[in-house]
């Protein structure tokens, strides 16, 4: 009897065991009338993929109630829950009355992707990517030490910079400090502000660096046209800066390998700062101007004209236009507060005479001379004047 009994569960374990995974998925979705299971929309917040044909493709059909909707002159056949789906994969006419076509979507699916990514990979590229670059510079500085001008300074200087190009640099420098910050803030309000500070306080933050950000964003794109102008000539790249970066730009032991104004360390910030400076800025105004300026569809067609194995998406619904602005403004603002924070160490604290060029414009002649040897040659051919330290105060 027991033996039975025995066999009998066995037999019901196995059965269990060996049914396919989608008719327990159909058994499932049967408890629900056919709609989402627990499981779907767990699998969906996990960001898991999650196969959606069972609703996709069940959008009623007005045909099934022909015989009664002819009587009652309605759509019969297509439910409500129809119709939200019809809404939800955009097979539905909708009208509205602002004829726009954002407007006409009225459900849209990519809000959990766009949030899982925000508040996974890029907060953790943020958070890793600049503490790692503060902490590898700390002990960079305690390493190797501040550079120091090789002999000491001459105590004569020759002009680097004129005031209105560093001016351009300190708008650039000042509303980009700015921008990472109160960025920052936003991206890390709901993981660090909020748990830290409570909400209230995370309102206020939040209002308060989304007004600085959107407008501060302006003096960032009119100084980054201003450096452009002003310093593009300095920065195409030559056969000198392969030989400055074979020699590993002088960093590590003491050669001073040959530059003219920018060596080929300051092109890579110069280039970096244009090209992602332009990025962040386009997705920026695409994020301000909400569905006025669509980048990605057409970015993705002409990526996949050249490189036809990606077959990235290109039907984009508005709302993913902006979610993908959202992220890739917030990925390319990241690397580039990664590579300036770099940059502020060198041009402050990492080098001794570096800053005076952004400060008062004079750098000490014996520097010039060790790191922009040519440059210096150019100069003194121009009848460039040399002052003593003195006489500038
Ligand atoms: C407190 C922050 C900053 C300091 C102390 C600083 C310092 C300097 C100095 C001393 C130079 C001239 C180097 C030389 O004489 O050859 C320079 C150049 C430059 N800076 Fe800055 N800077 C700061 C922030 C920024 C920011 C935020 C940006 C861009 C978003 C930026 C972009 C540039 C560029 C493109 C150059 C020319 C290329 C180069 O020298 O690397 N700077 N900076």
């Amino acid at each position: 009897m027991n033996l039975k009994v025995l066999g009998a569960c066995l037999a019901a374990l196995l059965t269990f065991a060996v049914t396919p995974a989608h008719s327990q998925d159909e058994g499932q979705r049967a408890s629900t009338g056919g709609a989402q299971t627990l499981e779907d929309i767990l699998a969906r917040q996990k960001g898991l993929e999650v196969d959606e044909s069972f609703r996709r493709d069940n959008l009623g059909n007005p045909e099934n109630a022909q015989s009664i909707s002819d009587n009652l002159g309605v759509l019969g056949g297509v439910s409500s829950s129809d119709l939200y789906r019809g809404i939800r994969y955009a097979e539905t006419d909708v009208k509205v009355s602002n004829n726009s076509h954002a407007s006409e979507i009225l459900v849209q699916d990519g809000g959990m992707g766009w949030l899982l990514t925000r508040q996974g990979g890029i907060q953790a590229f943020a958070g890793y990517g600049i503490g790692g670059i503060i902490v590898a510079l700390t002990a960079f500085y305690f390493l190797r030490g501040r550079m120091a001008i090789e002999g000491g300074p001459s105590g004569r200087t020759i002009e680097r910079f004129k005031a209105f190009e560093r001016f351009g640099h300190w708008c650039l420098a000042g509303s980009f400090i700015m921008l990472a910050i109160t960025g920052l803030l936003l991206l890390f309000g709901r993981s660090v502000i909020i748990p830290v500070f409570g909400h209230e306080a995370n309102a206020a933050i939040a209002t308060f660096s989304i007004w600085v950000h959107n407008n501060i964003a302006w003096v960032f794109m009119a100084s980054l046209v201003a450096i452009f102008v002003m310093w593009v000539a300095h920065n195409i790249p030559t056969k000198l800066d392969l030989q400055w970066f074979a020699k590993g730009g002088g960093i590590v032991g003491n050669a001073h390998p040959s530059a003219r104004k920018f060596n080929g360390g300051q092109k890579l910030i110069f280039w970096m700062t244009v090209i992602l400076g332009a990025s962040v800025s386009m997705s920026g105004l695409s994020l301000l101007f909400p569905f006025e300026f669509p980048m990605f569809a057409s970015t993705f067609e002409v990526i996949n004209t050249i490189i036809p194995a990606m077959g990235l998406q290109t039907d984009l619904l508005p709302h993913e236009e902006m979610q993908l602005a959202h992220l890739w403004h917030a990925i390319v603002a990241t690397t580039m507060i990664i590579a300036i924070v770099a940059h502020i160490y060198i041009g402050s604290v990492g080098m001794e005479g570096a800053f005076d060029a952004m400060g008062n414009g004079q750098v000490d002649l014996e520097w010039a001379r060790q790191h922009h040897d040519l440059w210096v040659e150019e100069e003194e051919a121009k009848g460039a004047p040399i002052q003593k330290v003195g006489d500038l105060r």
